[in-house]
């Protein structure tokens, strides 16, 4: 039985071999739709979400299973002090496979050592969120048809932003990538990552605090809104929240084939006037989080059909 609790836990091959199965999917649609007749997902989330918790549970539902769980740890036993540990053993009981998210770094990974059913990591406090790295990459994949010999730019919140953190540990395997990574100096991206991951690998990567400047020069651009639920203190998150808004203006410096992405939900990082730019590809990107959510519960399951 195999988890999903880190963008790491796949390889290049199986991130290829999951692609493939959701393009097959977005081409096929009814080829899969009952492969996980009897088959059930539990979502338990602890912490608020929309796009993840749905998509999971749309994802599922396209595959001709069902589902079951919670949106909030205020509505499940954890408000009672039940430990994660406790929940996942009853969760095994009543469902094959299991989507979590939560507040704390690690509790999927805990989660993971004492389920006997697959856990999938849907995020974890400011840690990771794999499956969105998977929905990035399908979307990077399907508008550029490649993730290598790109220059990919990172703007807002590199602190906190676990989809960030997720997407440049996946990237960096790739040949010829470069990352442009723009934020407020308080938002930069953590050590830990600049050390462990890009200086050792030996990316090339540069840190700015002015979009326009670097707008010219990207091949992707990945925009971020600023966790206002990791900040300790109001008053920086109020004086950190509008860094940066991407807007017409900024978009006309953009290359004509460069991409904005975003894992949603957006604040006030992107300007309502952007949505109709057709190199605004947000809303394509949260579609394309189904499809790839459909082909890891199937591979997980073991019931990708021939
Ligand atoms: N992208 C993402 O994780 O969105 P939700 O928080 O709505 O799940």
């Amino acid at each position: 039985m195999k988890h999903v609790i880190n963008a790491l836990d796949f390889t290049v091959e199986e991130i290829d071999e999951l692609i493939a199965i959701a393009e097959d999917i977005m081409m096929y649609p009814d080829k899969y739709s009952e492969v996980c007749k009897g088959k059930k997902l539990a979502t338990c989330f602890y912490e608020p979400s929309t796009r993840t918790r749905l998509s999971f549970e749309s994802a599922m539902l396209s595959l001709g299973g069902s589902v079951l769980g919670f949106s909030s740890g205020e509505s499940s036993s954890a408000a009672k002090g039940e430990s994660v540990a406790d929940t996942i053993r009853m969760i095994s009981c009543y469902a094959d496979i299991c989507a979590m998210r939560h507040p704390k770094e690690g509790a999927p990974f805990v989660a993971a050592s004492y389920s006997s059913i697959p856990v999938i990591n849907a995020g974890d406090g400011g840690h990771n969120h794999p499956t969105q790295t998977l929905t990035d990459l399908l979307t990077i994949k399907n508008l550029k048809g490649r993730f290598s010999h790109l220059t990919v730019g990172f703007c807002g919140d590199l602190k906190f932003g676990r989809t960030v953190h997720s997407l440049i540990d996946a990237l960096v395997r790739y040949n010829d990538i470069k990352f442009i990574m723009i934020s407020p100096k308080e938002l930069e991206i953590p050590d830990y990552l600049r050390k462990e991951v890009l200086d050792a690998r030996g990316t090339e990567y540069r840190e700015v605090n002015i979009l326009e400047d670097v707008m010219p020069e990207l091949d992707l651009l990945y925009m971020t809104r600023v966790q206002q639920e990791r900040f300790f203190n109001e008053e920086d998150y109020i004086r950190l929240k509008d860094s940066f808004i991407l807007d017409n203006k900024k978009m006309s410096l953009a290359k004509e084939d460069m991409f904005i992405l975003h894992p949603l939900p957006r604040v006030n990082e992107i300007a309502v006037e952007v949505d109709s730019d057709p190199r605004a590809v947000y809303f394509k990107q949260a579609k394309y989080g189904v499809y790839i959510r459909m082909a890891l519960i199937m591979k997980l399951l073991e019931v990708v059909p021939c």
